[in-house]
């Protein structure tokens, strides 16, 4: 938490940088934001920047870079192969997680690739708290299948609970009985749990899966790109790691993890991924493929100048006032939201903020994807661009039938160090608007229906041409306000 503490009012967030470099936004009006969507199938994916007020899409490579690491791009060392930065970079990783040998990749879900051709056999099931779309596609067309062994608080929308990402315990080794150890080639342990509003994962919770694991000759995967949020709750909530360093609290969870992962477009603020590992017999098992999808061993596929910023990011990710920066953010957001009566997954985790489209929507059913529907009129009504988390996310069954989504989210994401509170405010004001008329907002239904990822390039249309009703009443209740 931040240490200052405020003689007026109540306490807020407080940067702890300044801002020297900005990017001029555009808000247009409500009737081009509504030919926006019309024109990009009501999926916000499928939105030009020049369209967006308040990109809140994804935390993924928008996160605002330091002043170390624009420095640090100026100096990279160019080379296919074995450049300087490389070699710097490797060293950094060493230092930070613990572990001897890196293989870079170009991003997150490249890793992803790697490590489920590597290790997953078709009949194979993958236990983890939770999924992410781009893990569970790779492990899938694999031939293999993901378990989710969470605890009954992980979807439950209002909670108290500090550790909602946690594994259920009784019910991993349940599992494991249940499925046998020849078809569990590994676990994955993800760090702040994206599809769940950004829940993170106990120290306590890590130790005690990677021990049940190693009992069972299973290894541990560990998804680090958003390592950054979850360490800042490890350290913040849990009682035992109060007096650790947030180093100390990194190299516990790598001394358990056999294969830790990244998308370096989160964790270190900058682009990029990679693999780390301690035994040269699980590097020596992937690095075959680094050559063949993503590039030379000592690029993986980015260029000199992210690998120089990733390990300067990596360094700055272990200052407490760096990484809370994101946390503070949601959940100053979150409570403005919420005295607005606003529904959102709570506590707030990392990453964004989370609203709960099922309360918010209660009228729009799974199958009409409330989640989609909102994340259009949000954009509609404020130039606000979030991330639809719900059953456009999910895979249909395979009889054809839709496949409700556990939680139906849209997510607000917050890029580190990007957005001011009174950006935030004009965003709760437009929600709460949104809120008071939500009677007007119906579903979506599909027009063009991918078969893999839908949700990335897939085109809805709205029933009964809600967004027309609700821009006539925007206008109604605004004139001619942006
Ligand atoms: N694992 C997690 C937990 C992620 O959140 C992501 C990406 C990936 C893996 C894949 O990494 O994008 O570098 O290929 N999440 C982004 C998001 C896309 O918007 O939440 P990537």
């Amino acid at each position: 938490m931040s240490k200052i503490k405020f003689f007026l009012g109540e306490s807020m967030p407080l940067e702890m940088h300044k801002v020297r470099v900005v990017q001029k936004l555009n808000l247009i009006p409500i009737e081009k934001r509504k030919q926006a969507l019309d024109d990009g199938g009501y999926n916000t994916f499928l939105l030009k920047n020049r369209e967006v007020f308040l990109d809140m899409l994804t935390d993924s490579g928008t996160n605002a870079m330091s002043d170390r690491q624009v420095a640090s791009m100026m100096v990279s060392d160019d080379s296919y192969a074995g450049s300087e930065t490389f070699y710097r970079l490797e060293k950094e990783l060493q230092s930070f997680f613990g572990m001897k040998f890196f293989l870079p990749a170009h991003q997150g879900r490249a890793c992803e690739n790697i490590i489920a051709k590597t290790f997953v056999k078709p009949g194979d099931i993958i236990p983890m708290n939770y999924h992410f779309t781009t893990t569970k596609a790779h492990i899938e067309l694999n031939g293999g299948k993901v378990e989710e062994v969470f605890t009954d608080e992980a979807v439950k929308i209002t909670s108290t609970n500090p550790f909602k990402g946690n594994f259920d315990l009784d019910k991993l080794k349940k599992f494991i009985k249940e499925v046998g150890v020849s078809h569990i080639p590994f676990a994955r342990i993800e760090m702040g749990t994206n599809l769940i509003g950004g829940q993170p994962v106990s120290l306590e919770n890590i130790k005690a899966v990677a021990n049940i694991c190693h009992k069972n000759n299973i290894l541990v995967v560990t998804d680090a790109s958003l390592l950054a949020d979850n360490l800042h709750f490890i350290k913040e909530r849990e009682e035992a790691c109060k007096n650790m360093s947030l180093h100390d609290i990194v190299l516990e969870i790598a001394k358990v993890t056999d294969v830790m992962y990244f998308s370096a477009r989160k964790l270190g603020c900058a682009r990029g991924g990679g693999i780390c590992v301690h035994d040269v017999k699980l590097f020596d098992m992937m690095k075959d493929l680094i050559p063949l999808y993503e590039g030379f061993l000592t690029y993986g596929g980015m260029s000199v100048r992210e690998m120089e910023a990733m390990a300067i990011g990596l360094e700055e990710t272990l200052d407490p006032e760096m990484i809370n920066q994101g946390p503070l953010f949601i959940e100053a957001f979150g409570k403005k939201l919420m005295e607005q009566g606003i529904p959102i997954v709570t506590p707030t985790g990392g990453l964004g903020c989370h609203i709960d489209a099922r309360a918010f929507l209660p009228h729009v059913k799974s199958e009409e994807y409330p989640a989609g529907a909102l994340a259009a009129a949000i954009f509609l009504v404020g130039g606000i661009r979030g991330m639809e988390r719900g059953t456009i996310s999910e895979t249909r069954n395979p009889d054809g039938s839709e496949h409700p989504a556990s939680v139906e989210l849209v997510r607000l994401a917050l890029p580190r160090r990007v957005f001011t509170m009174s950006q935030i405010s004009y965003a709760v004001d437009r929600i709460a608007w949104l809120f008071k008329n939500r009677d007007l907002v119906q579903g979506l239904d599909f027009v063009e229906e991918p078969k893999v990822l839908r949700f990335f390039i897939g085109r809805l249309a709205p029933i009964n041409n809600w967004s027309e009703k609700l821009v006539k009443k925007f206008r109604e209740d605004f004139g001619d306000s942006l």
